[in-house]
């Protein structure tokens, strides 16, 4: 079974795949780790976001050791992450590993933008989480406190608004739902509730098939 999970920033799509991929034993894929891992090589290596031969060298030579750093999760690289998402380039380097990932025999939970429409349109579950924007910038701004970044919840919900803007206006892979997806609004369920109103997708899509 592959559940896709999209929708724009801190709608709560990644606790939720968390909780599914935990619930139904299978491997879980945050793929906005891969864009925030090639933007953090362009910055430290003091490339600009927007040079793409840099970009996708970048992408193609993404390693495991790129994943282990706290400082992918900040602010900062949530921004520069959808900066380098717009560059197809980057978008087609980056293809041929979630594919392969969705494609595990036993299955696989993956969680992003365009994971519904472009990387795995063939699965039966897909779900769309979304929020209000002000709701959005409240739980970023509680996670980046969590982990002691200061927090300005005017700038938060500012980046919010400009990342929606930028990801769903881009010609490449714009945040939109798949037309077979349910759309879940989490604006006003915590995390319980969002899990539970999940899982009864999922259940209700294996039942249909
Ligand atoms: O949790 P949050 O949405 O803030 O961050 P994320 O899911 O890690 O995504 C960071 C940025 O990466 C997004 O704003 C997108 O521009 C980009 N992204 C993408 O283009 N496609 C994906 N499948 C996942 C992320």
């Amino acid at each position: 079974m592959i559940i896709a999970i999209d929708g724009p920033a801190a709608s709560g799509k990644g606790t939720i795949a968390r909780r599914l991929a935990a619930y139904f034993s299978l491997p879980h894929l945050d793929t906005g780790l891969l864009y925030r891992a090639t933007a953090r090589v362009l910055l430290d290596e003091g490339s600009k976001l927007d040079d793409v031969e840099k970009a996708v060298s970048a992408a193609r030579g993404l390693a495991l050791l790129d994943f282990e750093e706290e400082r992918l999760r900040g602010r900062e690289m949530g921004e520069a992450a959808s900066v380098v998402g717009a560059i197809p380039q980057v978008r087609a380097a980056l293809i041929d590993m979630q594919r392969a990932f969705a494609a595990r025999p036993q299955g696989a939970v993956l969680d992003g933008r365009d994971i519904g429409t472009v990387i795995a349109p063939e699965a039966r579950v897909k779900i769309f989480v979304t929020a209000s924007p002000e709701a959005r910038a409240q739980r970023r701004a509680l996670e980046l406190r969590g982990r002691g970044e200061k927090v300005d919840y005017a700038a938060i919900l500012e980046d919010i608004r400009k990342r929606d803007k930028r990801d769903a206006e881009r010609a490449e892979a714009p945040l939109r739902p798949a037309e077979d997806a349910k759309i879940l609004d989490t604006t006003d369920l915590n995390i319980e509730g969002a899990f539970a109103a999940a899982l009864s997708i999922v259940n209700g899509a294996e039942a249909a098939s």
